[in-house]
């Protein structure tokens, strides 16, 4: 499919002003997207369950201006306060946006978030954050252009997405979504999340991911720098053309319901991402010692009890812990008894699978 498909003809902007909300969740990736190419484009496919209770509620209001701007007029508020340090990322978005939504041109724009996690937790919100704001920015081409099917629309929005923040792209729908073109899974594109199209086994339903907060500092290694590394990497080729083999397996894995292949599956693509870290110049650790602390606990508590539970880790120190529904209250009592002195604070976050994001008023 070519971007050109992206452009769509507007009509005259009749619309003065008005003002959209959209929430939009987080998601945790399976298999890691980390390298990409020109234009926002994967250097592998990737496929993330969709959460559910950490997400991003953005308002959108818009007025349009007597005559279109060269600039792009917007102001971002967080939790209420003027961000200012925020508008750099959304210009760039913007200007990325700009021909496939040339009426962002047009409107003078007020951005709202706020984020019901804590914003300094260390979670990325460039996920939900990018995503919900892609879904307002849709919603007034959908204003201008009625006969937008909702297909198109969702397509069109992770899309955009994808080029605010590539993860954000596989936000929109629930509960499993693939990002980048694999040759078994029908449908995959390069340019926008796909709904994982085939069959998911019951234990995989209601997934659940408990976020222990190790280090809720800021990133050490921002997603740009991160995904650079890859570039000269010297296992960068063996890397890509492993999460492809990955996801083959996953194909499998989620039509059976193999739990052990899963967390070997998962497990090895966390620690594979943080592999690529250590050995790319400049390198990074980004695990602190309580990050493996919690690591050889779970795989010590894993022998003795024979559950499920597994771990995966973002580009930082904090770790999300997966597990069936059913095994949710041992798994708990586990956390309380034996993690939680790992986490700053004590702090950690009960997430679950969720179902993509929701339109709250129009
Ligand atoms: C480690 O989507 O944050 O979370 O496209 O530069 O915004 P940009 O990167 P971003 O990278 C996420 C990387 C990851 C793995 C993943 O979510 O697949």
């Amino acid at each position: 499919m070519p971007t050109s498909a992206f452009i769509h003809t507007t009509s005259e902007l009749t619309i003065e002003n008005g003002s959209v909300t959209w929430e939009s969740p987080s998601n945790i990736a399976l298999v890691k997207y980390w390298g990409k190419k020109e234009h926002q484009i994967p250097a592998n496919p990737s496929i993330s369950f969709t959460l559910s209770n950490c997400k991003t509620v953005t308002t959108l209001s818009y007025k349009k201006l007597s005559s279109p701007s060269d600039e792009y007029q917007f102001e971002v508020y967080l939790e209420g306060k003027r961000q200012n340090d925020f508008k750099p990322k959304i210009k760039t978005f913007f200007k990325r946006i700009e021909q496939y939504v040339p009426f962002i041109k047009a409107y003078e724009f007020k951005i709202e978030t706020s984020n019901t996690f804590p914003h300094s937790s260390g979670i990325a919100s460039s996920a939900s954050g990018m995503s919900a704001l892609a879904l307002c920015i849709m919603s007034i081409e959908k204003e201008i252009n009625p006969n937008l099917s909702d297909a198109d629309f969702i397509k069109k929005t992770s899309f955009l997405a994808r080029l605010g923040s590539g993860s954000a792209c596989r936000s929109l729908e629930g509960d499993l979504v693939c990002w980048g073109t694999h040759k078994e899974i029908k449908g995959t594109s390069d340019l926008f999340g796909v709904k994982y199209p085939n069959e998911v086994h019951e234990n995989f339903k209601n997934y659940q991911d408990t976020i222990l907060l190790v280090d809720k500092g800021e990133k050490q290694v921002s997603s740009t720098v991160g995904h650079n590394l890859m570039h000269k990497h010297p296992y960068a080729e063996n890397r890509f053309q492993q999460a492809h083999d990955n996801l083959s397996k996953l194909n499998k894995v989620f039509k059976s319901g193999d739990l052990k292949s899963f967390i070997e599956i998962v497990e090895s693509e966390a620690l594979t991402l943080h592999a690529m870290m250590m050995t790319s110049l400049p390198y990074f650790i980004l695990m602190k010692p309580n990050t493996l602390e919690i690591i050889n606990k779970i795989w010590a508590f894993r022998q003795v009890s024979g559950l499920h539970l597994c771990f995966t880790l973002d580009a930082g120190a904090n770790v999300h812990l997966l597990y069936p529904e059913n095994e949710k209250e041992q798994v708990l009592d586990f956390i309380n008894s034996q993690l939680v002195g790992y986490c700053q604070n004590g702090h950690y976050i009960c997430d679950g699978v969720g179902l993509g994001a929701n339109l709250i008023t129009d």
